[in-house]
């Protein structure tokens, strides 16, 4: 039921086939995979050449986060380059169902991205196109930030919007929280509603060389914490 999404915007990328197959090899379920361009975002960082180069290395999920404007051109390359999830923020997209439309038609889930001050409606009448939502913990553009507390509060506000519609319609779409996400704050953001993970600096900043696959760890950890609350995966 829960999905721990390494960000490998944290890892080392002189070695990053290692760091995505060791992720995954230490009991991580998906690849959270961070797209910046420098005017949406002001960072930059890789693309959909480097998400083809990952692809070989695993069959685990690559979660692609698109921070980029516009969107629509880049979404057929990240489905090519063998994304299985894409996510964007509204604000980066002028039609959002026509780029949640050709997220789909290229064979890919589909979500939407809401930064903190961005307001839920825009997920209103897009329901049927969400495969996931991503409530944004903190202000998109790097990692290591701390976890904004409104989040919390917002995550409780999703949360009831997705329950009102599963029961309506029997479809399930998952609550992602990216940004901030700590071994000590994981159970109360589970508590708050999210069942899907991003966490970054958390991760990777943990390695150890004494661990079978660098992060058995702190995956474990992640886990442990969420197992307290009796429905862990
Ligand atoms: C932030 C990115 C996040 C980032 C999270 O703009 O979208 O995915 O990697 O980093 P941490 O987990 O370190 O807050
Ligand atoms: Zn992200």
């Amino acid at each position: 039921m829960f999905i721990l999404a390494p960000s490998i915007l944290s890892a080392d990328f002189t070695r990053l086939g290692a760091e995505v197959t060791d992720v995954i090899a230490s009991g991580a379920d998906w690849i959270h995979f961070d797209v910046m361009d420098n005017h949406y975002v002001p960072n930059l960082t890789v693309g959909p050449m480097v998400c083809a180069a990952i692809r070989p290395l695993t069959s685990a999920t690559i979660d692609v986060h698109l921070m980029v404007k516009p969107v629509d051109r880049i979404i057929p390359d990240f489905a090519k380059a063998g994304a299985n999830m894409i996510t964007f923020h509204p604000e980066a997209s002028e039609h959002v169902d026509r780029s949640l439309s050709l997220i789909r038609e290229h064979g890919c889930q589909a979500g939407l991205v809401f930064n903190p001050a961005t307001p839920l409606e825009f997920m209103d009448y897009v329901m049927d196109k969400l495969d996931m939502v991503l409530l944004m913990g903190v202000n998109p553009g790097c990692g290591g930030q701390a976890l904004i507390p409104a989040t919390l509060d917002k995550l409780r506000a999703v949360r009831a919007k997705i329950d009102a519609y599963s029961q309506r319609t029997g479809r399930r779409i998952r609550l992602q929280i990216d940004g901030g996400v700590k071994v000590d704050n994981i159970a109360e953001i589970a508590r708050a509603g999210a069942d899907t993970f991003v966490a970054g600096s958390a991760v990777y900043g943990a390695a150890r060389s004494t661990d079978a696959h660098r992060y058995d760890t702190v995956i474990a950890a992640l886990r442990a914490q969420l197992s307290v609350l009796g429905f862990a995966k």
